[in-house]
């Protein structure tokens, strides 16, 4: 398994637009990575082996070295801040973090409360804007938090803007950018430094071309 470059991917709506840029880049795929509810896919024939996780687990993975390489998303990457290198920014499954609420509201003045899936990075920008909020951790569904009264705000993820919009929030700032990175873990990077590079080399040029 030794010369099998490990790669972390993450599962869910990430993981298709992560495969087709892994194609562009040349490499061969079995149609398995179109269907199927494996959670480790070997490619021997690229020296490839593949784990799916949870998106927020893929720098967890990779600090701990059980995977060399990984895609992650930004947001992901500031909210853990994990030890690991960012290589490379491969531009998909673009969208932001945002705080949101009902619309027309102010946040309350004695305890104002925001909700969201990303603690670390919602206080931050709070502290930043000189407020002091209570954070309150949730897993998912961030957007019933204000509908129901559980917090004045959310800090959450918008792409297209769809579950916000039928949810009848609005969107008060947008925070930062988000886009999936190469993440790649120390160690191995010195390791397998030439299989690392080639990967970087082949997925750069796809992501090049598609800026253009
Ligand atoms: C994410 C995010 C928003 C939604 C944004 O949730 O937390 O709820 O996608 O996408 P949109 O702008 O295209 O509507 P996800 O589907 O990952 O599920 P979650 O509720 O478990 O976080």
């Amino acid at each position: 398994m030794n010369d099998f470059l490990t790669i972390a991917m993450p599962k869910g709506r990430i993981f298709e637009e992560a495969v087709e840029l892994l194609r562009k880049a040349g490499y061969k795929l079995p149609p398995e990575f179109d269907d199927s509810r494996k959670l480790i896919l070997d490619v021997p024939e690229e020296s490839l082996r593949f784990i799916l996780a949870k998106p927020m687990d893929v720098a967890t993975y990779v600090e701990h070295g059980v995977a060399d390489v990984g895609i992650a998303g930004k947001d992901v990457l500031l909210e853990e801040e994990r030890d690991v290198y960012e290589l490379l920014d491969l531009k998909i499954s673009a969208c932001y973090l945002a705080v949101a609420g009902l619309p027309n509201t102010k946040m309350n003045d004695v305890a104002p409360r925001v909700a969201t899936k990303y603690p670390n990075v919602a206080e931050a920008y709070f502290r930043e804007q000189g407020e002091q909020v209570e954070i309150i951790k949730l897993n998912g569904s961030i957007e019933l938090a204000p509908i129901i009264g559980l917090s004045d705000r959310i800090v959450d993820i918008v792409s297209t803007g769809r579950t916000m919009k039928e949810n009848g929030l609005v969107e008060y700032e947008r925070i930062v950018d988000v886009t999936s990175r190469l993440i790649v873990n120390p160690v191995s990077y010195r390791i397998k430094d030439g299989q690392i590079d080639e990967l970087v080399r082949r997925l750069h040029n796809v992501v090049a071309v598609e800026e253009f």
